[in-house]
């Protein structure tokens, strides 16, 4: 089994950590499967703050994959896409086309979610909606694949030794 490393980052200008459900919530999906959630920040609704959580869990706490969660709607304060952009050396289209697809057929305001994901070297950021309920279904259709795109960003994958 991989053993992934994965970092947490909620965006909100209002929520406390205690607040943070959708936080805990993915803490508690991420270690069902065994893996270990290596790094968590509560930042505020700004590009800077967001991006600077990334790195710093990318460098320093050697996540393999960040969740982000909120601030990907059309409000004027969300902006995790653009900080998520900012550090971002490789997109990963197909798996916010997957997020909002499946959600779709949830509820009508998934097309709202503005969530990408992208590398930041070796380290797979995944913007996640912020509601409990959102970022859990939207876990949800991305988990299986997870130990795979690790496994690749690290230099295995198809055809190489590690298969
Ligand atoms: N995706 C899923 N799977 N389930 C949901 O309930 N809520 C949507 C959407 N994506 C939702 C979802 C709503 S109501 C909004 S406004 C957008 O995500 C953006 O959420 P955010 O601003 O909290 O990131």
């Amino acid at each position: 089994m991989v053993e992934l490393r994965i970092g947490i980052i909620t965006c909100s200008d209002t929520r406390t950590e205690k607040s943070d459900t959708a936080g805990r919530t993915l803490r508690g999906l991420i270690e069902e499967r065994g893996w270990s959630v290596v790094a968590y920040a509560l930042v505020a609704d700004v590009v800077e703050q967001i991006a600077e959580a990334m790195v710093i869990q990318a460098d320093e706490a050697s996540a393999d994959i960040i969740f982000t969660c909120g601030g990907t709607g059309l409000g004027p304060r969300d902006v995790t896409p653009e900080a998520t952009m900012l550090v971002a050396t490789r997109m990963a289209p197909g798996i916010a086309e997957h997020i909002r697809a499946e959600s779709m057929r949830i509820t009508g305001h998934a097309m709202l979610s503005r969530g990408i994901a992208a590398m930041y070297g070796r380290t797979l950021v995944i913007n996640l909606p912020g509601s409990e309920k959102a970022a859990r279904e939207s876990f949800g259709f991305v988990v299986d694949q997870l130990a795979h795109a690790v496994l690749m960003m690290t230099g295995g994958g198809h055809g190489s030794a590690h298969e």
